[in-house]
């Protein structure tokens, strides 16, 4: 296992720089903030940082809309501050990966103002554009993904434009091949400043063939992919996470099978889509499927078994916390993050951690729109409205999976703002700030904090974590996760109780065991031998050898 990528030991820690920790004052989080708490988490244990967008960028999709690849956010530092943040990461043994969001550039972008500028601008067709029809309609009637048509309409340019998401994150033309040397030109550049990988974003898009409305998983995307792996992967010891909405078990061998020569990994979202609405999707709560989730988790265990390699995440910017969404935030906020956390770092993969997830933070309860921040949310709302939809409908769906929720600010301490800042934060602190807070959660020997400590710890130590095979176990069970891992004489028992009822559950002959119990929740365990009485989201592990 030693010629092993460091990426399939590591554990990565996702920070959110807008939320994570201000340095001056401004209500904002930024750089000099994050390099302060850098300790908080080599004290955990992290491998690397991902590190959500602190380009320059107007923010309109709060980073994902960048108008210079070169440079940084003013409010979140300087280019000095990102070097040194390499830099002080590096000390500590950890990476820092950026995020590549090159589906799309902020239309602020100086490409995007020569573009609309001068129809013979070498920029003009980094984008991508079409005709009014004969009656000045827009090519298609395609709605963007944060609400409103795709089609924008410039007047200067005197054309349609492509913004899949917001009219303010024109799609870049990919099929330009000046376009692609800006971008392998740009990455060499952030490599050469001694980044530790990219995180794509959205990038089962760039294929696109627009013209037969085909955007995801399109027909040049796997080229695109492994001439980005030509022109600045190969060689480099680097990580590489492609997020994709629309891959399947099927397709993602494509992005990560090693002889592919294109991706480390994929985020894939299909476990969270399992919980989402056949018809409403995201915005209808309903209630949680245990089999159906880990139908999604299993499967994508066997798939990519012997090809490829599995991310393994619950929570990012775009998600909601995981112990309101899939745990309980109420009486066993503290034992249910906890099992969470055993079902997801004792699979097999690179599992990532979203800033605050590591003590447990919670949902935000908002109850108007100026409280809002995100354009997705915002843009919801006025869709919604239009179609008549009533605000308390609206606002169940937002208050439970809307992405403001793990956007607001890390709860370090206990003090004013919860130590993320002097000023007046951006978007409001939680309340449950002065109980749920990282100090706090320190001083808890057996507290969340510790539990992640252990399951990062495990995965650097013990190889059955990190490369072990992976075997479902009761897959139909209604309450109960429960998973074997193994290598060669080697076998590590994985079982959770997914609910807050005690749960009876007779293990298979296969799930017997006896050996050292690496980790439990509830109370120590180091065999099954029978049937098992578990207490609440009592979660446990044993390893025989
Ligand atoms: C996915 C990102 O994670 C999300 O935050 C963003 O809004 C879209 N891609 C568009 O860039």
């Amino acid at each position: 296992m030693t010629d092993a990528p460091w990426w399939q030991r590591a554990v990565g820690y996702q920070i959110w720089p807008r939320s994570f920790q201000d340095s001056n004052g401004d209500g904002i989080g930024d750089l000099p903030g994050i390099i302060s708490r850098l300790d908080h988490l080599s004290d955990l244990g992290v491998g690397f940082v991902w590190l959500s967008p602190a380009y320059a960028s107007p923010q309109a999709d709060m980073g994902y809309d960048i108008s210079d690849y070169r440079d940084i956010a003013p409010e979140y530092g300087t280019l000095d501050d990102m070097d040194r943040l390499i830099a002080e990461a590096g000390k500590r043994d950890i990476g820092i990966v950026m995020d590549l969001v090159v589906n799309h550039s902020s239309d602020k972008h100086h490409w995007f103002e020569a573009a609309r500028n001068d129809r013979n601008a070498p920029e003009r067709d980094y984008y991508i554009w079409a005709d009014p029809g004969p009656d000045g309609e827009p090519p298609s009637s395609l709605r963007a993904c944060f609400g409103g048509p795709a089609w924008n309409w410039c007047e200067r340019a005197q054309q349609y434009y492509l913004g899949y998401f917001s009219p303010f994150q024109p799609d870049l033309n990919w099929r330009n091949p000046a376009l692609r040397r800006e971008i392998w030109d740009m990455m060499n550049w952030w490599f050469d400043r001694g980044i530790a990988g990219f995180r794509m974003d959205v990038i089962s898009l760039i294929g696109k063939d627009v013209e037969n409305e085909v955007f995801e998983e399109g027909p040049f995307l796997h080229d695109y992919l492994q001439e980005m792996h030509r022109e600045t992967l190969r060689g480099r010891d680097v990580v590489t996470i492609g997020e994709s909405w629309s891959v399947s078990r099927e397709t993602a061998p494509l992005y990560c099978a090693k002889d592919r020569d294109e991706l480390s990994m994929v985020f894939q979202f299909n476990h969270i889509k399992s919980q989402w609405h056949d018809v409403h999707g995201k915005w209808k709560p309903k209630p949680f499927d245990l089999v159906a989730f880990k139908e999604e988790l299993f499967g994508w265990q066997t798939a990519l078994a012997d090809e490829g390699w599995n991310s393994l995440f619950l929570s990012n910017h775009d998600l909601p916390r995981q112990v309101s969404k899939y745990g309980d935030a109420g009486e066993y906020r503290q034992r249910s993050a906890k099992a969470l956390a055993t079902v997801t770092h004792l699979m097999k993969g690179t599992p990532f951690i979203y800033q605050g997830e590591e003590i447990g933070m919670t949902n935000i309860q908002l109850e108007r729109l100026d409280q809002f921040r995100d354009l997705e949310a915002i843009g919801l709302w006025h869709e919604e409205h239009e179609r008549g939809v009533d605000w308390e409908t609206f606002l169940a769906g937002v208050n439970e999976n809307g992405r403001d929720n793990t956007r607001t600010p890390v709860q370090w301490d206990a003090s004013d703002s919860a130590g993320f800042t002097t000023g007046h934060p951006w978007i409001e602190v939680n309340a449950n700030y002065r109980e749920v807070n990282v100090a706090a959660e320190r001083d808890r020997a057996d507290g969340i904090l510790a539990h992640y400590r252990d399951l990062v710890k495990l995965r650097r130590e013990r190889d059955i974590v990190a490369f072990g095979r992976f075997e479902s176990v009761a897959d139909n069970h209604p309450q109960v996760v429960a998973y074997l891992r193994t290598l060669g004489d080697e076998r590590l028992a994985v079982v959770v109780n997914m609910t807050g009822e005690e749960v009876t559950f007779d293990p298979p002959q296969r799930l017997r065991i006896v050996g050292e119990g690496l980790l439990a929740t509830v109370e120590p365990r180091e065999a099954i031998d029978g049937p098992l009485t578990l207490a609440p989201w009592e979660s446990f592990a044993i390893h025989a050898r």
